[in-house]
């Protein structure tokens, strides 16, 4: 193999170039490092050059990172230290060479690719948006292991070097300048000769022995006060906490490893470094997150590309998803005409397309003029101007099946003959709408989830004569709208809600039977899920949730009877956080306390009965795992890494568990079969478990095989 080709220049500046074949990007398996090390050693020894500029012959990536297969088949401590200090060593090498090297970086930088940025003397980047400098290794579980936690902040301070590593966010080429981290930033078309100026500059003088810390002055003044430092640590640790209750040990881990390099020196901290990884490679959260992100990195490929191109789309119905439908599309440059019946209507989608574009815009992750030509895309209309050309249209109007085929008959009453008339319905049946359509290929369920800007699934409903192209062109659409698309066939509920709704049901029961609203909140919360039952039903609205399941109770049976006290509340007006009352009491946007009001409205008030944590989450969550053995069962969806992939990116379940059914294979199904068969006896068939799980039991199989 090799990855590495060297070209010497006349001026004394080499250029490396790096290039692994037969693979879309650069990694840094172990191969490869042995490659390096010895190109290394080579280089070290050569007399006659000045500077080295070290570039990628890849096109959109510099380098990507480690391996993260090889990552995932190590499972035991020492052989995950051995791979960190070996990492370390072939940089250091880098690091050490006599001449300046200047990384030359177009694309995606990341991980062990940064880590390697960082141990060159200098860094020229490209200014395109492809360009991206970052250390996810948290968001697999593990920390950066070759350097990254010792380099980095001393390069860019403490405070930027955290956000970044605790977080594994990537900084963009104009952030990366400001903080320190690239020399210089300049444009693609440039990158090379940039590199090599700025290497022909720094080669007269000596090249620096360690990392030279390029931020401002009054921030390595006040950095170097321990007390500031004290404070940054402090604060980073409550934020880490926070924000994973306890389940993602990387962070903390990350930051130890910073702290303690510089308290203890680079070689005790890089030292510390590799046994923290150590510590973390081998643990299940890892190797579950490694899943995750596979998940996701399949979703987002494209097995049947679809040549139906989308640049105009309608957008039906301009409330909470249409608003956030059409600013999705006018961001990713597709040109949107909003319909809604008044005005009014109207002027509120264009508000809440509007209001995203500036929080994007604050956020920094559009510029000014992006968020203004994207705004600008949309506009409205209270008729059918405009609708002839488009490519799609996506309803997102009341859930009601009428008025859905109602809109759908005007669509298709004025569209072209090749429009796609993509529903946004959470749970009414995609067959059923497009029973009397004229095109009824080209109707298609297109779920996306709330708030659209943030959710990134896109469950797409096949109806019974959805074609095959209209799906493809729909997954298409999705990816390119930055979402991950997941294709299932029609049936009550489609798959996420038919899985969620059993959950939140058994909350409300278990809050009939005596339970409170914290007491069954807490430990749900505890198990990972990212909200508890009742602070999401406020969330979804306790009328959709009510109408929800009744379609899923007409569609499934008994099992999924609601409990009396959703149609109660329902029918008191209570509908959640949108009209402030729900299951909490809310103040403004601010969620308080429960709402004494709902206690009082059980069937027995007053009544309270003590279950323990472990009932309450295996009762919700073991019914979800019934539900989902039914919907493979039933083929709503095809494989137990599509329904995961679903429920993690769809409704948060929690990726540290790697998945509903990755989590139930864990328990085992034997475990899983008897503690349903007991819930069945104490309460019900409900709890039965389902043929394919009971077959599991008894064979000793698990969903994955
Ligand atoms: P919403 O009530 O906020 O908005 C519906 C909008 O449609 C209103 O502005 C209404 O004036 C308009 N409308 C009604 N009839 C119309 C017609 N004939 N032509 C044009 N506009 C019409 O409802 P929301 O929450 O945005 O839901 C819309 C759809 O999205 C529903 O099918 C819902 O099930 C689905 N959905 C909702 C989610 C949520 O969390 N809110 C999540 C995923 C899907």
């Amino acid at each position: 193999m090799s990855v590495l080709s060297l070209d010497k220049r006349p001026d004394g500046i080499a250029i490396l170039t790096f290039d692994l074949p037969g693979e879309k990007v650069n990694k840094l398996t172990t191969p490869v490092m042995d490659e390096l090390d010895r190109a290394l050693d080579q280089l070290g020894a050569e007399r006659e050059i000045k500077a080295l500029v070290i570039r990628s012959g890849k096109d959109s990536t510099f380098i990507a990172g480690a391996d993260i297969a090889e990552i995932r088949s190590i499972t035991d401590a020492k052989q995950g230290q051995a791979l960190s200090r070996r990492g370390q060593e072939v940089l250091a090498k880098l690091e050490r060479l006599p001449f300046p090297t200047v990384a030359a970086i177009h694309g995606a930088c990341l991980g062990g690719g940064l880590e390697f940025a960082l141990a060159c003397s200098h860094r020229v980047i490209s200014n395109d948006p492809k360009t991206a400098l970052g250390l996810p290794e948290v968001k697999i579980g593990i920390l950066p292991g070759f350097g990254g936690t010792q380099r980095l902040p001393r390069l860019v301070g403490l405070a930027n070097s955290l956000d970044m590593i605790l977080t594994g966010k990537s900084v963009y080429p104009k952030k990366a300048k400001k903080i320190g981290l690239a020399d210089e930033v300049t444009y693609r078309e440039t990158l090379l000769p940039s590199a090599i100026a700025l290497a022909g500059k720094a080669a007269g003088r000596p090249r620096p022995t360690k990392v030279r810390a390029r931020r401002p002055l009054i921030i390595r003044l006040l950095e170097s006060n321990p007390l500031t430092r004290m404070l940054i640590y402090a604060k980073a640790k409550k934020t880490v906490i926070e924000e994973t209750r306890g389940h993602y040990p990387a962070p903390l881990k990350a930051l130890e490893s910073v702290r303690y390099g510089l308290s203890h020196g680079l070689t005790a901290g890089y030292r510390r470094e590799s046994e923290l990884l150590a510590e973390l490679i081998p643990t299940e959260t890892s190797k579950n997150l490694i899943s995750v992100f596979y998940l996701s990195e399949a979703l987002k490929k494209d097995p049947h590309p679809s040549s139906v191109k989308v640049s105009r789309a309608g957008v039906i119905g301009a409330g909470v998803m249409g608003g956030g439908i059409a600013q999705l599309f006018a961001e990713k440059g597709v040109t949107v005409r909003m319909k809604d019946v008044t005005t009014k209507g109207v002027g509120a989608g264009l508000k809440a397309a509007a209001d995203i574009f500036r929080k994007r815009q604050k956020k920094g992750i559009l510029t000014p003029i992006e968020a203004r030509d994207g705004f600008d895309r949309i506009t409205g209309t209270t008729d059918t101007t405009g609708f002839r050309n488009e490519d799609i249209a996506v309803e997102a109007v009341v859930e009601n099946m009428e008025v859905k085929k109602a809109v759908l008959r005007e669509f298709e009453g004025i569209a072209n003959e090749q429009a796609i008339f993509a529903s946004n319905t959470s749970s009414l049946s995609i067959t059923g709408m497009a029973a009397d359509a004229k095109r009824p290929a080209r109707v298609v369920g297109m779920h996306f989830f709330n708030p659209v800007e943030k959710m990134p699934l896109v469950e797409i409903v096949r109806g019974q004569r959805t074609s095959d192209e209209t799906i493809s062109a729909i997954a298409a659409l999705s990816r390119r709208l930055g979402k991950l698309p997941v294709t299932v066939n029609d049936g009550p509920g489609f798959l996420v809600n038919r899985i969620l709704m059993p959950y939140l049901g058994e909350a409300v029961r278990m809050l009939e039977e005596g339970g409170t609203v914290l007491d069954i909140d807490r430990p749900l919360l505890r198990f990972g899920m990212p909200m508890g039952a009742f602070i999401l039903l406020d969330e979804i609205g306790i009328d959709v949730a009510h109408k929800v399941a009744d379609i899923l109770r007409l569609g499934l049976g008994e099992r999924m009877t609601p409990s009396p006290l959703l149609g109660a509340l329902y029918k008191e007006g209570y509908l959640g956080k949108k009209n402030r009352q729900g299951f909490y009491l809310y103040q403004g946007r601010t969620r308080g306390g429960p709402d004494p009001f709902v206690h009082r409205k059980l069937a027995t008030p007053g009544k309270v009965v003590r279950i323990t944590d472990e009932e309450i989450v295996e009762r919700a969550v073991l019914l979800m795992v019934k539900e989902a053995a039914l919907c493979l069962e039933e083929k709503i969806v095809d494989t137990p890494e599509h329904l995961d992939a679903a429920l993690i990116f769809g409704i948060g379940f929690p990726p540290f568990r790697g998945g509903l059914l990755r989590y139930a294979d864990k328990l085992g199904a034997k475990t899983v079969v008897e503690k349903l068969e007991g819930y069945a006896k104490k309460y019900g068939e409900r709890f039965t478990p389902p043929v394919s799980l009971a077959g599991m039991a008894r064979s000793g199989k698990g969903f994955y095989g």
